[in-house]
């Protein structure tokens, strides 16, 4: 059947007057018509090409129509074959209005990795880790334990790895430091708590980005710390605000590479005015650099310790977004005068990191899988972000604008007219979707709104599609 006959059939005419953009208008006309039986199963849509110049449009927007009715899985592509309705599109009901249970579709990742559901934060590409390798250095470790392996492994971590760390840190983030500054932690809440537990006094001031990361706010809040929020701008945590704020606090807790969650990158001057209070003050800079290697476009920024002459600031990294999180490791640069004191805090309080995963972490740096995989998820994640930026920006057509940062694992989206984001969420959350709202990361201007999209699991070919059920979920279709 040529597109003409199939269109004339449908009735299917383009309302140019109309606020509904032309590809709903074709989605709808297409879903009716295969409710209607107009459509039967099996039948063959008009090639987008075709159908695009009858109706003086462009292909992209039939393309876009029919990944909108093959996400409903009314139809399916069959490649060069191109599409035609889906055997099971004659049971087609109305979708519901009200939420219910996602449905795995097609364009979900496959069961084994569900616990990542689409836009979630603060997870690297699940389907891109290499499992296999990484089970064969597993293997290996189990097949050949030593004897060594058997006792306790020191406090601070175990020395290959921490030696790994070290060597990593001198090349990629330009940080210079011996091994023994080096302690291996069980993610960035233990270390928090290693440093707090080591410093802080109850009601101790800390300035603290605002926007940040809750979870870290409450840790440190539960540690006895007294915030003073200080407003990030686009050169990142505003120094003399803060300056202006507390003169008194005894901590700055920061994320200098791409501040979570804006993507800012902290301006040099702001470094060296952070670092000179830090210095006249007696304050500790806590530098938070968890997502550091995902730049795009230019190579990642000198840790801001890189610049700490003066021994203020005590870095902490994590391998939950270079490697993956529940490998529950990470590690601390402490300061040269203070290892005693954090190494005993450490040797009496925590000796949870048994050295199997340590091990195998430390022959994946050192055989130089560690390098090559962060080139790999670096071009992989600067592709799924550029895809998802452009699907988003064609499927809200005006009513979503995306900022583009640097670097980092997300996107920031702002919706227009949205006075209410964690309604928006929740609205996604029913769908299967996982955003996560800018406001509960905002301490002072609850005004702000905006949404958090991670792009590191959502696959090029898929974005269209996502960002197509990110819609209909906002708008309660
Ligand atoms: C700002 C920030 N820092 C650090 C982390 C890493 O935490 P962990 O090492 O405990 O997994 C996260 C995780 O989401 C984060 O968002």
């Amino acid at each position: 059947m040529n597109s003409r006959d199939t269109s004339e059939r449908m009735r299917l005419k383009l309302d140019r007057h109309s606020r509904t953009p032309f590809y709903r208008q074709i989605y709808q006309r297409f879903r009716d018509a295969i409710a209607q039986g107009i459509l039967r199963p099996g039948e063959r849509l008009p090639s987008s090409r075709s159908l695009a110049s009858q109706l003086s449009t462009s292909r992209g927007t039939i393309d876009l129509a029919y990944s909108l009715l093959s996400v409903e899985g009314l139809v399916v592509s069959q490649g060069a074959a191109g599409t035609e309705v889906a055997r099971a599109a004659s049971s087609l009901k109305p979708p519901p209005k009200s939420p219910s249970a996602p449905k795995r579709r097609w364009d979900e990742p496959a069961t084994e990795i569900l616990a990542c559901q689409p836009f979630q934060m603060g997870l690297p590409a699940l389907d891109a880790f290499p499992r296999k390798l990484w089970s064969r250095l597993a293997i290996r470790h189990v097949r050949s334990i030593k004897v060594h392996e058997l006792s306790a492994p020191s406090a601070a971590g175990y020395e290959p790895l921490r030696e790994a760390v070290r060597s990593y840190l001198a090349v990629s983030r330009g940080i210079l430091c011996s091994t023994e500054q080096v302690i291996i932690t069980s993610g960035f809440q233990a270390a928090l708590g290693m440093i707090t537990r080591a410093f802080l006094k109850p009601d101790d001031e800390v300035w603290f980005e605002d926007p940040g990361y809750f979870m870290i706010r409450l840790g440190l809040e539960a540690a006895g710390a007294k915030l003073v929020p200080v407003p990030v701008d686009d050169e990142g945590l505003d120094v003399s605000a803060a300056m202006a704020r507390s003169t008194r606090a005894r901590f700055a807790y920061v994320t200098p590479s791409h501040q979570a969650p804006l993507g800012v990158a902290l301006s040099s001057r702001r470094r060296l005015d952070l670092l000179s209070w830090a210095t006249s003050a007696d304050a500790w800079i806590i530098e938070d650099d968890y997502d550091s290697e995902f730049r795009y476009g230019s190579p990642p920024l000198p840790a801001l310790k890189s610049l700490d002459e003066a021994g203020r600031v005590i870095y902490v990294g994590t391998f939950s977004k270079v490697l993956f999180p529940g490998l529950r490791l990470g590690y601390v640069v402490v300061p040269e005068s203070q290892i005693d004191r954090l190494g005993r805090i450490y040797e009496l309080l925590y000796r949870d990191r048994p050295i199997f995963n340590q091990a195998i972490t430390a022959d994946f740096m050192t055989e130089g899988h560690f390098a090559r995989h962060i080139r790999r998820m670096r071009a992989l994640y600067s592709e799924r972000r550029a895809a998802l930026a452009a699907a988003l920006a064609e499927v809200f057509d005006g009513q979503m604008s995306v900022q583009l940062q640097a670097g980092g694992m997300h996107l920031l989206a702002r919706v227009a007219g949205c006075k209410n984001d964690r309604d928006l969420v929740a609205r996604a959350k029913a769908r299967g979707l996982a955003p996560a709202a800018l406001s509960p990361w905002v301490i002072e201007r609850e005004d702000r709104q905006g949404l958090l999209l991670s792009f590191t699991n959502i696959p090029q070919e898929a974005a269209v599609a996502m960002a197509i059920r990110l819609k209909q979920a906002f708008d309660g279709e």
